[in-house]
């Protein structure tokens, strides 16, 4: 049996509407899973390729919401904890958008894990959680974003640990830069670009199926002893200077 062959597994994406996220979300499609994915917007709003998909619409910022996600997703082998906001020009520094950003990047995630957990213990199912390189940097136009990062490297190695006897194996991702409408700003802007291309040896920005390929590997019987970790994926940028 091809360890990568997803036939029959139902995987949850949030945020599978665009960029990492959906390419997550195509990856365990296109090896035979049935996919769910979360998005802000209506469905038919999206130019990404959902075909598919049974997709939830919800705002993770409330609790309300991931409860909706929980309740419609219902039985889940794995979950993607992938969606993720940020807030530019300085407004992470007031405490409501704060607030709102560990909501939405940390807090949802253990609300989420928590509810599926159940489902996820009775077929020794998988969860990855994905942060970012500002789990381990300095982010310091984004400490909102930055400490909900970090928060999910440590929440990550809480959950692995307390889940571990269930079967439930919980794993992240960081992700350098990957090209997608959250960084478009950096990409456009020459000096951010072109810095960023200097200190990644592999030359490029990621995609999302860099990321993509790395999420299968921890849902597959591949990684059956691998838990509590965050795997960095950024071509070489956080080891190069
Ligand atoms: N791109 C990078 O370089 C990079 C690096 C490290 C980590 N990451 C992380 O990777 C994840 C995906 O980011 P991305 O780069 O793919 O960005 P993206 O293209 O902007 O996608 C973000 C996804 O999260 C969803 N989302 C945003 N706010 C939400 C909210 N309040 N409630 C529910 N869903 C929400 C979006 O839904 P809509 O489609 O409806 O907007 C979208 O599906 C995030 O957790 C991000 O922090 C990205």
């Amino acid at each position: 049996m091809d360890p990568l062959n997803f036939t029959k597994k139902h995987v949850l994406v949030t945020g599978g509407s665009n960029g990492i996220g959906n390419g997550i979300a195509r990856a365990f499609r296109d090896a035979g899973a049935v996919v769910t994915i979360t998005g802000t917007r209506s469905a038919e709003k999206y130019e990404t390729d959902i075909e598919d998909m049974a997709f939830i619409q919800a705002d993770l910022g409330t609790d309300d919401e991931v409860q909706k996600v929980a309740r419609e997703a219902g039985q889940v082998d794995i979950l993607v904890n992938n969606a993720g906001m940020v807030a530019y020009r300085r407004q992470e520094f007031q405490t409501e958008i704060f607030r709102r950003i560990l909501d939405v990047n940390l807090t949802s995630i253990m609300t989420l894990s928590e509810l599926l957990k159940p489902g996820l213990a009775e077929v020794s199912g998988s969860i990855i959680n994905i942060s970012s390189l500002t789990s381990f940097f300095a982010s310091s136009g984004n400490p909102a974003y930055g400490a909900s990062k970090a928060g999910i490297v440590q929440l990550t190695k809480s959950l692995a640990v307390a889940w571990a006897a269930d079967g439930v194996r919980v794993n992240a991702i960081a992700p350098g830069w990957i090209a997608t409408s959250m960084t478009e700003v950096s990409q456009n802007r020459e000096a951010i670009n072109s810095e960023i291309l200097r200190r990644t040896p592999v030359g490029r920005w990621g995609q999302p199926e860099d990321i993509a390929g790395v999420a299968l590997f921890l849902a597959s019987p591949l990684a059956s002893y691998v838990t509590g970790e965050t795997i960095t994926v950024d071509g070489g940028f956080s080891c190069s200077i």
